[in-house]
């Protein structure tokens, strides 16, 4: 019998998408929008292939991408990022993600990964012969303690991954956490591994700290992104990755004899888009007001609401209706109330039970109404 490299099974987003479908739930459980992406940009992906963008594109992406790209981070961030050398377009987030790990592990490797965690980050450190050091967060803030950090850390570690904004919990890391980041990174010369593909769905005022606003911790950083969260198109897996040249270097290679390059209409297509930055500028705008609607609605529903300043999900706390843990909650709402959602617990290793579901508000407001509608329903039975 064949078995891979890496030792998991099914995702909890292929298992809960699944059971939403049998039952006709409401899926707030996967992170995909359920409502149409913006035409004009279908319509330049339509453009890109007609003007004859359809032969391989370069290995680190379009020459225009590259360059748009690296004019927004300098408008944004402040930090010039040389786009010859210093970004590579990717298959979406995940890949850019994994090829990363691939650059810089070697077996032995330790790398601290905080917990709850994207469940791509410690099957693809493991692939690597390495070895993920878990630091579980807890609710209701999931903050970071940075001694805890500093204990964690010996003579293996290469490595630290961090997820802000985060998934599943909205937090955001603070310009304290990301100095003190910052400090551990440069005293103990390890690299750092920034998700930030929910960059711009930030909430409340509140100030998104990028790795790219700190330079000294960008020259020993991999920062990776994703096109499909920013603009409502995760079906087009398109994501990027930057990082400073002597590190870039080392991530193309790997790319090279994996995808080599990216889908090339896609990226002509980006590219044109980003000319106006409203369409990212305004996703906290847009986003924020979804979330509130959930936070309301699943609050009149009898669920206890977790702070929620980034990303497009939020955690609510259902110990008032339940001791089930966590899956089996997930799957009871889901046949009974008709509504999905994705148990925190599949975010931490050991499956820990804090009675916590996350929620993805990235949908239509009417399913968000519906579901609240549902869950009432449900729970005043
Ligand atoms: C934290 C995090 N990182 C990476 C990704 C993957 O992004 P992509 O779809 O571009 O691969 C996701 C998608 O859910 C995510 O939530």
């Amino acid at each position: 019998m064949l078995k891979s490299k890496i030792d998991v099974g099914e995702t909890i987003f292929t298992t809960m998408s699944r059971l939403s479908l049998e039952h006709n739930a409401i899926n707030l459980g996967q992170g995909f929008p359920d409502y149409p992406m913006d035409e004009a940009l279908i319509a330049l992906l339509n453009k890109a292939m007609t003007d004859g963008h359809n032969q391989y594109a370069p290995l680190a992406g379009a020459t225009v991408l590259l360059k748009a790209i690296s004019e927004k981070i300098h408008n944004l961030y402040g930090l010039a990022v040389n786009p010859a050398t210093e970004i590579c377009v990717t298959p979406g987030a995940t890949y850019a993600i994994y090829t990363a790990f691939t650059t810089v592990l070697q077996p032995g490797d330790e790398v601290i990964v905080f917990e709850p965690a994207y469940d791509s980050y410690v099957p693809n450190i493991e692939i690597n012969g390495a070895r993920p050091v878990l630091i579980p967060l807890s609710a209701p803030n999931f903050r970071i303690n940075w001694d805890a950090v500093k204990a964690a850390i010996t003579p293996r570690t290469k490595m630290i991954i961090t997820n802000n904004p985060h998934n599943p919990t909205g937090t955001l890391l603070s310009a304290e956490d990301m100095l003190q980041l910052q400090k551990i990174v440069l005293e103990h010369e390890l690299y750092l591994l920034s998700d930030e593909v929910y960059e711009h769905l930030v909430f409340d005022g509140k100030s998104f700290e990028s790795v790219m606003k700190y330079p000294e911790l960008f020259q020993r950083s991999f920062v990776t992104y994703s096109f499909g969260k920013v603009y409502h198109c995760t079906g087009w897996k398109t994501g990027y990755c930057v990082a400073p040249e002597h590190l870039m270097k080392e991530f193309k290679k790997v790319h090279q004899y994996n995808a080599f390059c990216c889908f090339a209409p896609v990226q002509y297509a980006f590219a044109e888009y980003m000319k106006d930055p409203q369409a990212y500028l305004g996703l906290g705008k847009f986003f924020e007001p979804k979330r509130n609607l959930l936070e309301t609605a699943l609050s009149e529903a009898g669920l206890k609401p977790l702070p929620s300043y980034g990303s497009f999900f939020q955690v609510f706390d259902y110990s008032a209706h339940s001791d089930l843990d966590e899956l089996d909650y997930a799957k009871k709402l889901t046949a009974e109330a008709g509504v999905s959602a994705i148990p925190v617990s599949s975010f931490y290793a050991d499956k820990r039970n804090q009675q916590l579901l996350r929620f993805c508000f990235a949908k239509k407001d009417e399913t968000l109404k519906q579901a609240g509608n549902r869950l009432k329903a449900f729970f005043s039975k």
